[in-house]
């Protein structure tokens, strides 16, 4: 981490007496207090972020590991959290920031498959990207230039890259693999975060263009994930994955909160396209109710799989912010939920800011909510999970996302991203100099003519 840290001697002192435990500087009494809560923790979590230095690439966190702790999709998660951040606290801080990091990552095709990733490239990594450019333009965050692609049209490139044919197979009956190359480790299991963020994609579409073809793949993939047994049929609980040698009965039971929490926003949209149909609002209820009994004990986010033993890893020391953000957004567009899902939120927010007392400032944020206690160890992911905690207590405030019909402005495309995969394979078979030179070449020639990327796609070819 970079340090920028410098006072903070009376916190110091606090933990050097040992017995005393540290008290939080931040409140979340007022809306002020809210607010500024909330800025003091994402710039905290923004100290990791040096990708608009000179030099530094754009748009992602240190890593992927060994070179750094991140893997490329938590910079993505990381924008989509700063997006919710700024409409629900009116601060535009880091709207720059985040413009410039959703285009740059886009990548040459525009669909969030930039080739320098294609060794950890998951569909759940660019659906995490493709989640957050579609909360751009559900939120109209401010559009970009007209040479660039919308929002809405990074979101169904995304969408469609992954409806393709070349991403559906027999094995299981269907459904996605967690991996996009053949050749990554992990392309022989089909897991609920690939399926799921496909799934919450689509849903999301559907409400935001009116689009029945953005429905049906949502449908689907639900009764997929369903069928083979992912959501489990009696109390909704959802596991993680199976493996295709297996027809994906070997079930790997664990639970995370952002595989229960992914699906829990997509039926609220399902709901709300549906206009409240019984079915959505069945499920949408089960997972409610699942949620909050395993995530949630006393109220306050808990990690169930890994949290209690220390073995959560850097990704999963971020999923409790994005199951926050997820339910929030489920109270505007499903408002039934909102009596059982605010009061638990309002809660584990409480218990979030607590434990932020770390670090030289004494205001940095561990993970272990529950335990009231700094747990010693801070990064992206505790900082985020509680900045989206904080954030979203603001939630009843603030408008619900929009559709087309209701204010949107972003600029789609249908057709993004439907070439298929051989042109993604095209662009990932193993560097040579050539491919660099042509590479950069071709980067050049965008640039110069501004022709834009989709001119550059058929020409490509
Ligand atoms: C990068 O962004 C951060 C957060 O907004 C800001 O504090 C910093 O000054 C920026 N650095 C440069 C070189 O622009
Ligand atoms: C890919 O890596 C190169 C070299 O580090 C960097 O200049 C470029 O910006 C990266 N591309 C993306 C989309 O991050
Ligand atoms: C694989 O599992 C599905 C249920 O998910 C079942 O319908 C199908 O018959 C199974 N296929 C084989 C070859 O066992
Ligand atoms: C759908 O969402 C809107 C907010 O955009 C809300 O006013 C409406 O009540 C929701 N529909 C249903 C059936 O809850
Ligand atoms: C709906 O979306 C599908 C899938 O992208 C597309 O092929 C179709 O043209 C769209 N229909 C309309 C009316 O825009």
């Amino acid at each position: 981490m970079r340090s920028f840290l410098a006072t903070g001697v009376a916190a110091s002192l606090i933990a050097s007496a040992g017995l005393v435990r540290a008290q939080s500087q931040y409140s979340i009494d007022s809306d002020d207090a809210i607010k500024k809560t909330a800025a003091s923790v994402a710039w905290d979590m923004l100290q990791y972020y040096s990708g608009n230095e000179t030099g530094a690439t754009v748009g992602i966190l240190p890593g992927p590991p060994p070179a750094g702790d991140y893997y490329w999709w938590e910079a993505g998660a990381m924008w989509g959290t700063l997006m919710d951040y700024w409409r629900c606290t009116g601060d535009t801080s880091y709207n720059d920031l985040i413009m410039d990091a959703m285009q740059h990552q886009a990548g040459p095709d525009a669909d969030y498959q930039p080739s320098n990733v294609t060794l950890s490239l998951g569909n759940d990594d660019q659906g995490f990207w493709g989640m957050s450019a579609m909360l751009a333009a559900e939120l109209k965050f401010p559009d970009p230039a007209s040479d660039k692609p919308g929002w809405l049209a990074l979101a169904q490139a995304v969408f469609n890259t992954q409806a393709n044919p070349d991403r559906h197979d027999k094995t299981c009956n269907g459904g996605l693999r967690w991996q996009i190359p053949f050749s990554n480790n992990g392309y022989n299991y089909k897991n609920s975060i690939a399926n799921g963020c496909f799934f919450n994609l689509g849903a999301r579409l559907a409400r935001y263009t009116d689009n029945s073809t953005y429905a049906d793949w949502a449908e689907k993939t639900w009764d997929w994930m369903y069928g083979v047994g992912y959501i489990d049929n009696d109390n909704y609980h959802v596991y993680d994955g199976a493996h295709v040698e297996k027809n994906c009965t070997d079930i790997n039971k664990a639970q995370f909160s952002y595989n229960t929490g992914v699906l829990l926003q997509g039926a609220a949209h399902m709901y709300n396209y549906t206009k409240g149909a019984k079915k959505w609002e069945d499920r949408l209820t089960k997972l409610v109710d699942a949620t909050i009994d395993v995530f949630f004990p006393n109220d306050i986010a808990f990690e169930i799989s890994c949290e209690d033993h220390d073995t959560c890893t850097t990704d999963m020391l971020s999923f409790k912010g994005y199951t926050h953000r997820w339910m929030s957004v489920a109270t505007k567009i499903a408002p039934f939920t909102s009596k059982k899902i605010l009061p638990v939120l309002a809660t584990s927010a409480e218990a979030a800011i607590k434990q932020c007392t770390g670090g030289d400032n004494g205001r940095q944020c561990g993970f272990k909510w529950k335990s009231g206690v700094y747990d010693g160890k801070t990064g992206v992911g505790q900082q985020m999970n509680v900045l989206a905690a904080v954030s979203s207590l603001l939630i009843e405030n603030t408008p619900p996302p929009v559709t087309a019909k209701s204010g949107g402005t972003s600029k789609g495309n249908s057709d993004a991203g439907s070439k298929g995969d051989g042109s993604f394979q095209n662009h990932n078979k193993p560097v040579t100099t050539g491919d660099k030179a042509g590479a950069g070449i071709i980067t050049f020639i965008v640039l110069a003519t501004a022709c834009g990327i989709f001119g550059w796609m058929s020409f490509g070819e």
